[in-house]
């Protein structure tokens, strides 16, 4: 039996059911035009693979990726910022832990048009734009209104610093605005961020604690997270 521990994954997360969502949402102007961002929902799926592999039962929200699907894994697909919240507040009613990975857009064009719209003469209209709903936000509204029985809510955030306060500082703001009870901040900027795999993570949790994560395989990251929730999870 040399080596058994090695090759049976822990199973913390047998019985539990997860929600992730992942990848990056599109809001169309026209039926060939959208506003979109640049997630490719690696590390998404990395969580999703990560719980799997766990033993949890696995929602996985997917926002225009083309990676191929996580084994054992339920994927739903979904397009825009809307869409995306249906789907993952639908599935969160019953889940143990929802992990927010994905890029949502915060704002949407004011019109869409059915035709493509035309270059034509004229000056181009300015863009206007409308919020969207914060998903992390209503995920913690909806778990308070269903009551003490807790859900693990996780979001993700990518800072930079600036004039006001360096990145971290950004993160320990946003994470007590959006009541979640864990936030991963990813450091961006000064060559960090999308498309390198240059990543400085940190997880915070409201009580203070931060948890640092050496660079290393979005799996990597993704078992700390879910070290994280199970050591939340009643
Ligand atoms: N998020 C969300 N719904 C939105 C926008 C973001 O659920 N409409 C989630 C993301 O999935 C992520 C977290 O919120 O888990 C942080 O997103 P971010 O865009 O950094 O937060 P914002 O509140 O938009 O803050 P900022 O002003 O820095 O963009």
């Amino acid at each position: 039996v040399h080596g058994a521990t090695a090759l049976s994954p822990a199973a913390d997360l047998a019985g539990r059911r997860v929600v992730v969502s992942a990848g990056g949402t599109r809001e169309p102007l026209d039926p060939v035009r959208f506003l979109g961002n640049r997630s490719s929902g690696r590390q998404g799926y990395a969580l999703a693979e990560t719980a799997a592999a766990r033993g949890a039962s696995v929602v996985l929200v997917a926002a225009n990726v083309t990676l191929p699907d996580p084994a054992g894994v339920e994927v739903v697909r979904v397009a825009t910022a809307a869409e995306l919240g249906t789907a993952v507040r639908t599935a969160a009613a019953d889940a143990d832990a929802v992990v927010m990975a994905a890029a949502v857009a915060d704002f949407r064009p004011a019109e869409v048009v059915d035709a493509k719209i035309k270059k034509g003469t004229a000056d181009p209209e300015p863009l206007r734009l409308v919020r969207n709903d914060d998903v992390l936000a209503a995920l913690v509204a909806d778990r308070s209104t269903r009551g003490p029985a807790g859900q693990v809510v996780v979001g993700f955030a990518a800072e930079t610093g600036d004039s006001h306060a360096d990145w971290l500082a950004h993160g320990r703001t946003k994470l007590a605005a959006k009541g979640c009870d864990l936030l991963v901040v990813n450091r961006v900027g000064d060559g960090l961020g999308f498309e390198v795999p240059d990543n400085a993570a940190v997880v915070l949790a409201p009580d203070g604690a931060q948890t640092e994560v050496p660079l290393g395989p979005k799996e990597d990251l993704a078992d700390v997270v879910w070290d994280l929730v199970v050591a939340r999870l009643v």
